[in-house]
This record gives structure tokens, C-alpha cells and sequence, in this order.
């Protein structure tokens, strides 16, 4: 069996398995326009995918607007408060039903501005066709005179949902497995961190990220880098304290855990959480910094005070867009001083960034060197090896479709 750039199937095996014998991808992964192509079959055409959370579209009519795998998508609360995720693309002519089409002559060339907000139905900008909050076409101007046209015909093509603590996922296969029951292990280790009921402040989405998507995950996940490239301001969870789930086939989840020296650390100059801790969660739990992965799209974070996710979403080969929020209990958000604790807490989380963007971007350059190794793994980035194995099994699986 032979992918994209005659990658063999054995060849990708050796990703696979413990990080005992693992080694790398093959660099071509991260950088090859063909392999990229064949991925977002293989991978993103395939599995589920987060496109938000619950509570960023409370009451009827509120939507989101994203974009995953390079398809416009519109996530809203339709009118039986359900949440529904549609195709954006006007099933007229293909226009992105929720594009700003209001630009100046700077941008007007840029990639669409897609809106999210609260509607009573979406109306096409470029010929005023109108559907409701099902995507059924309920107004098209002038289409009387063509013959056997019937608006009852026409819907905005719609996609399966799952919702998954709070997370709203959807999926491009409409045969695909329910996710839940793969993401068992995860929710028993969650338990007490009352996921759904935690609200999302902020959100805010980078859209131009120049590296590929593995990269920024790996760097999420794996525990080796703390102690090394954060020394002096991880110190409070340092590597040492690394710990990962043994993932089963079949799950889709991979996580682990810090542990930190002391309850309530925290990812900022003092190393101490700035919000109360989390109701409901234990001493010990206090005590550690939760990392997980849905793969492949959802990163999450969980520690003393408060949570984060990250959604990421590849829009090239060697580029992808990442949304990132925290996600705090409502009692933490009704506090009086929220708003400036908050600026503080993600004043510290840049100092995270700043070291490790710059090595993400430097390891893009690294993966694209004829230098660049598959080498082996630490056992505190055993992650590494399990998230080899998840990806290698669906580039299998996709190999022998075809
Ligand atoms: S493309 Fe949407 S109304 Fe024409
Ligand atoms: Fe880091």
C-alpha cells in the first residue's frame, strides 16, 4: 500500500506503537502539499470535529460561524433549541451565506470575514435567497419564472452533531461511529471538573498560524518540553511529574497529567492559581494540570482554577488557524475583580507563548530540512508515540480505500 510521496504503510508503522521503538513521522508530513491534501481526507474527512461550545450560542437564532477543513460552516440553536451544523455555501451559487461582503479596498481581497452572531433566518448577500434556522430555502426573488425550481427542494446541506461536555462536535461523514463511548477513559478522569457547565470567555482565533497543524498539538501534549524549553517558569509542574493515559484502540482521546508541587499552581509569574479552585475537585486534583487531545481537532487544559481549549483547524500544508479560549466556572466569572484577574492570568500564559511559538515555527523549518530526523522519544513524551498511532491508523484505513 502506498500513500502520497511513496509512503508505505510499514514505513508509517514505525511511528506507531510505544515510545520505546516509535520514531518520528516521516518529516514529509508536516510540509508536503500532497500529503496535506490526502489528510484532510484521511483524517479531517473522517473524524470528529469541535466546532465550539454549547454556551456560545445560547438562545435561539444564535450562531457561530467557522471554518473547518477548509468548509464554511454555520453552528446555530435552531427553533427546537437544538443545535444544528449546516454548510454555509449558498446552495444558489456558492456564496458563503454569512461572508461579510462590507470591506474596504484594503482587505477586500482577503480570505471572507465570516460573522457570527443572532438571526432570525440567513439571507444569501449576493441574491437575497433567505433559509431558516433548519437551512430550509424559505425566499428566493424572481426564481417564479424558472421552470420546475421548488423551494421545498433546496436546504443547506446539513451535518451530524454530537455534544460532547459542553464541546459541539460535527463530522463530515455522515456514517461515522458515535464519539462518546471513545471518549469514555477521558470523562472518568473529568468527572469532577463539571466540563459542561464551565462557560467560554473570549474566544479569540489566529487565523494564519505558519506551522502544520501536528506541530502545534504535539507541542499541547507532550510534557518533555516543560522543565527544558520553559525552564524557570514551569518549575512549578516540571516534567518529572508527567503522566499519560494508555490509550485502548479505538479512542479517540489522548491526555495525561502534571502533577504540580503544590495545590493550586498556576500558569503565570506568581505559580499560583488567581481564581478560586474549580467546585467539586479533590486535593489531588488541585495538585496536577490535566492535558487532553480529541483528536484531531480539540485540545484541552485543565487546571486548579479554571480551564482552556484550543481548536485546531489546518488551512495548508504548513499553516492552520487556532481558537483558543478559557473556560471558567460562572460563580469565578460573577466575581468583582474577574476581568482584571483575568488579563493577569493570560499575561502570564504569554510567557508560555512566547517560547513556544517561536520553536513551533522553528521546528516547521527543522521538519522541511533534507536533514530533518525521525527520531526517537522520551517516555515523557510518550504522548508523541500514541498520537503516531491514532494518525497512522487512519492514514491506513484511507490507504486501503483506496
Ligand atoms: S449565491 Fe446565494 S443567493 Fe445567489
Ligand atoms: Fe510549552
Amino acid at each position: 500500500m502506498v500513500l502520497p510521496l511513496g509512503i508505505t504503510v510499514d514505513s508509517l508503522f514505525k511511528s506507531s506503537g510505544s515510545f520505546t521503538k516509535a520514531v518520528g513521522l516521516p518529516p514529509a508530513v508536516y510540509s508536503d502539499p500532497e500529503f496535506h491534501r490526502f489528510e484532510m481526507d484521511a483524517v479531517f474527512g473522517a473524524d470528529w470535529l469541535c466546532v465550539g461550545r454549547q454556551e456560545q450560542i445560547p438562545g435561539v437564532g444564535d450562531y457561530l460561524s467557522v471554518t473547518r477543513a477548509g468548509e464554511p460552516l454555520i453552528v446555530v440553536r435552531s427553533k427546537d433549541e437544538s443545535i444544528r451544523v449546516m454548510s454555509a455555501v449558498c446552495q444558489h451559487r456558492a456564496m458563503c451565506i454569512t461572508a461579510s461582503v462590507d470591506r474596504t479596498d484594503d482587505n477586500m481581497l482577503d480570505p471572507p470575514d465570516l460573522e457570527s452572531g443572532t438571526t432570525r433566518q440567513f439571507r444569501c448577500p449576493y441574491h437575497y435567497w433567505v433559509y431558516d434556522l433548519d437551512g430550509q430555502l424559505i425566499g428566493a426573488p424572481e426564481m417564479s419564472k424558472t421552470p420546475g425550481f421548488d423551494m421545498a427542494d433546496v436546504q443547506l446541506p446539513s451535518l451530524p452533531v454530537e455534544i460532547w461536555n459542553g464541546f459541539v462536535f460535527t463530522n463530515f461523514d455522515s456514517d461515522a461511529e458515535p464519539l462518546a463511548p471513545r471518549l469514555a477513559k477521558l470523562d472518568a478522569v473529568l468527572a469532577n471538573y463539571a466540563v459542561e457547565s464551565l462557560v467560554t470567555v473570549d474566544p479569540v482565533t489566529i487565523p494564519d498560524v505558519p506551522f502544520n497543524w501536528k506541530i502545534m498539538i504535539e507541542n499541547f501534549m507532550e510534557m518533555y518540553h516543560n522543565s527544558r524549553l520553559h525552564q524557570g517558569i514551569h518549575d512549578f509542574a516540571p516534567s518529572s511529574g508527567a503522566w499519560y493515559s494508555d490509550p485502548d484502540p479505538g479512542d479517540v482521546a489522548m491526555f495525561g497529567c502534571n502533577e504540580t508541587v503544590e495545590p493550586d499552581g498556576g500558569f503565570n509569574p506568581t505559580f499560583k492559581a488567581l481564581f478560586p479552585p474549580l467546585p467539586g475537585t479533590t486535593l489531588e486534583e488541585r495538585q496536577r494540570v490535566v492535558f487532553a487531545l480529541v483528536a484531531p481537532s480539540l485540545l484541552m487544559g485543565f487546571q486548579s482554577d479554571s480551564a482552556f481549549w484550543f481548536y485546531v483547524d489546518p488551512t495548508g500544508p504548513t499553516t492552520h488557524a487556532l481558537s483558543m479560549a478559557y473556560i471558567f466556572p460562572a460563580s469565578t466569572i460573577d466575581l468583582p475583580d474577574f476581568g482584571d484577574t483575568l488579563e493577569e492570568a493570560i499575561a502570564g500564559v504569554s510567557n508560555f507563548n512566547r517560547q513556544d511559538m517561536p520553536t513551533n515555527v522553528s521546528v516547521q523549518l527543522g521538519m522541511q530540512s533534507r536533514f530533518a530526523p525521525r527520531g526517537r522519544y522520551a517516555w515523557q513524551e510518550g504522548v508523541l508515540a500514541q498520537f503516531n498511532t491514532w494518525l497512522v491508523s487512519r492514514y491506513e484505513a484511507a490507504a486501503a480505500m483506496e
